[in-house]
């Protein structure tokens, strides 16, 4: 099996996987950065979203071979100290209800408010709709990423 060197949360990270493993378990399996869930394994439902060089990406539609050379933020890494903004705010909002599908609607939201500071609430509305939450928390999603955006 051939080996990869990533960049994972500011770190450079090497692992020995088949080329085409999804770095969604690269993550998980090989890393131990459990915080990025498998939800439908085929890109429907935002639950692994992660970002790649800042981009909001669903971790189990890429492949490890294309990642060399980006940079890779999961939950895990998103703030260097203490909680991100939008981790307050959904803190503040009391946004979780199973949790299950969190980790990926504030990397969705992060990588949103830091391309659009001031979003109007339908511009939120599309930027979170590919994220499934099965509690349907998504007035309280709505309202952290307002808050956030404040
Ligand atoms: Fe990747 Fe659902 S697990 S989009």
């Amino acid at each position: 099996m051939p080996s990869y060197t990533l960049n994972i949360n500011g770190k450079q990270r090497s692992v020995t996987v088949d080329e085409d493993t999804p770095l969604l378990w690269v993550l998980r399996d090989e890393l131990n950065l459990v915080g990025t869930k498998f939800g439908c394994g085929i890109g429907q439902c935002g639950a692994c979203t992660v970002h790649v060089d800042g981009s909001a990406t669903r971790s189990c539609q890429i492949q490890v071979s294309v990642l060399e050379d980006l940079k890779v933020t999961t939950i895990e890494g998103l703030s260097k100290e203490g909680k991100h903004p939008v981790q307050e705010a959904w803190t503040e909002t009391d946004v979780p209800q199973c949790g299950y599908c969190q980790a990926g609607q504030i990397m969705t939201a992060s990588a949103f408010l830091s391309e659009n500071k001031n979003p109007s609430t339908v511009e939120i509305r599309e930027a979170m709709h590919g994220n499934i939450c099965r509690c349907a928390s998504y007035n309280r999603i709505e309202k952290a990423v307002k808050l956030a955006a404040e």
